[in-house]
């Protein structure tokens, strides 16, 4: 079989439903093809079934690449709103759980139903169970499959990124990539838990146990939960600075957010017989309170510790620094940082500059959010500014 379309889109994930549409709406032919037996996998289980479709305070700054600036024009010219007012003309609705988060009532199958919808109104073929095995140029572009060969003028990638292999997510987008000559950043696992070794394993004996912490590494600092893990470390807080978190990084966590200036000094002259443990309990779920205390090693109740001892113990519990000596990996990484290079790409169009007809969107290019569904705000983005290219 050999078809001729305007477009090809590889990948029905977000973004490749997303700018198949938008293609479409121009009288764009446009082809979808998708290596799973079904579309959209990531939506359906993105925010634990809910989708956290996209946050209502998305600027470049949620976003991390080589290049910061890269991703300002997509996302001024498709914003968070416009795809409210997608959501809200399917009568789909939504709630902001936090932080401008916003999540279907119902279910992600939503989000997935509209986006075929605008799909198959335009005429969208979307084709699953066809894995693309090879991409050849020739004037225009040939994509075989094992399903087939199509044709089309133009090429886009949007196969996402490796993060969860065992639903079938690759480097197959950085592959084709580099066999078009445009260069890779490398990848590496992000949104992802981190893990504890050496003497710090011990605070896996409070796994399950969750606080609200302000926690920092490289330039990324995020107030929200912190969860301890059998392994290590996880919880949004955490998720969040793995995307700034490199080998080799401490992790600086503030157990005590919500207090400030001498706290400890405060407490020993209210109540000298009190003790650090104590006093943590009532600001600390009771392990945690526990483990902090037993580390801390204050020999005595607060009346009879030097002030010295008091300090040095507050400013501990405001930045304790822990050493992960790693990630959870691609296994459990919601995200991938890294990937094809936004200095090959045209930002208005995410265009390869060298290699006319190809376009790049998605996860499968250096544009990586913060947790809160700034990753799927870049899907549509990018996924109507390459959409409106074609
Ligand atoms: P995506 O991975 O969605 O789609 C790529 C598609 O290409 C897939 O369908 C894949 O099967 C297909 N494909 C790959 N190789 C192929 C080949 N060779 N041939 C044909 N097809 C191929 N983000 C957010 O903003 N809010 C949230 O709530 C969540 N929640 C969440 C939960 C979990 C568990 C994960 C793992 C991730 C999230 N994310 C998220 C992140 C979000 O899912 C992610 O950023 C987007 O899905 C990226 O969209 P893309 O379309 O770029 O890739």
């Amino acid at each position: 079989m050999s078809a001729h379309y305007d477009a090809i889109v590889l990948g029905a994930g977000a973004a490749g439903l997303m700018c198949a549409a938008r293609a479409g709406q121009r009288g764009k032919r446009v082809l979808v093809l998708e290596k799973a037996d079904k579309p959209g996998k990531k939506i359906l289980i993105s925010g634990g079934g809910r989708c956290n479709f996209t946050n209502l305070g998305t600027g470049p700054a949620n976003y991390l690449s080589a290049n910061p600036h890269f991703a300002k024009s997509a996302l001024a010219r498709y914003t968070s709103r416009d795809f409210l007012t997608l959501v809200e003309r399917y009568d789909i609705a939504w709630h902001e759980k936090t932080l401008g988060q916003l999540f279907c009532d119902g279910s992600a199958k939503q989000i997935v139903a509209m986006l075929l919808d605008e799909c198959a109104k335009r005429d969208v073929t979307v084709r699953c169970g066809e894995e693309v095995a090879s991409v050849t140029q020739d004037g225009g572009f040939t994509v075989t499959t094992q399903g087939g060969t199509y044709r089309a003028d133009a090429l886009v990638i949007a196969t996402g990124g490796p993060s969860i292999p065992k639903m079938g997510a690759s480097g197959f987008a950085y592959d084709l990539a580099r066999q078009f000559g445009l260069k890779v950043v490398e990848p590496r696992p992000a949104l992802v838990p981190l893990t504890l070794g050496g003497d710090e394993v011990l605070f896996r004996e409070i796994s399950g146990v969750a606080t609200p912490v302000v926690a920092s590494a490289g330039k990324g600092t995020f107030p929200e939960a912190a969860l301890f893990t059998h392994r290590g470390l996880s919880g949004p807080a955490i998720l969040q600075v793995s995307s700034y978190w490199k080998p080799g990084d401490a992790v600086a966590i503030d157990f005590l957010p919500d207090v400030s200036g001498d706290w400890l000094i405060d407490a020993k002259r209210d109540t000298p017989r009190a003790t650090l443990r104590s006093i943590l309990r009532d600001h600390l779920p009771d392990r945690l309170a526990d483990i902090l205390d037993e580390r801390i090693g204050l020999p005595t109740e607060l009346g009879n510790a030097p002030d010295k001892l008091l300090r040095a113990a507050q400013e501990r519990l405001k930045r304790w620094t822990f050493h992960p000596n790693g990630t959870e990996g691609f296994a459990k990484a919601e995200v991938t940082i890294g990937g094809i290079s936004t200095t090959e790409l045209s930002s208005k169009t995410m265009e390869a500059k060298r290699v006319p007809g190809l376009h790049v969107i998605g996860e499968a290019v250096d544009v990586t959010g913060w947790l809160g569904g700034y990753n799927f705000q870049w899907a549509w983005a990018s996924g109507v500014a390459a959409g409106d290219a074609l």
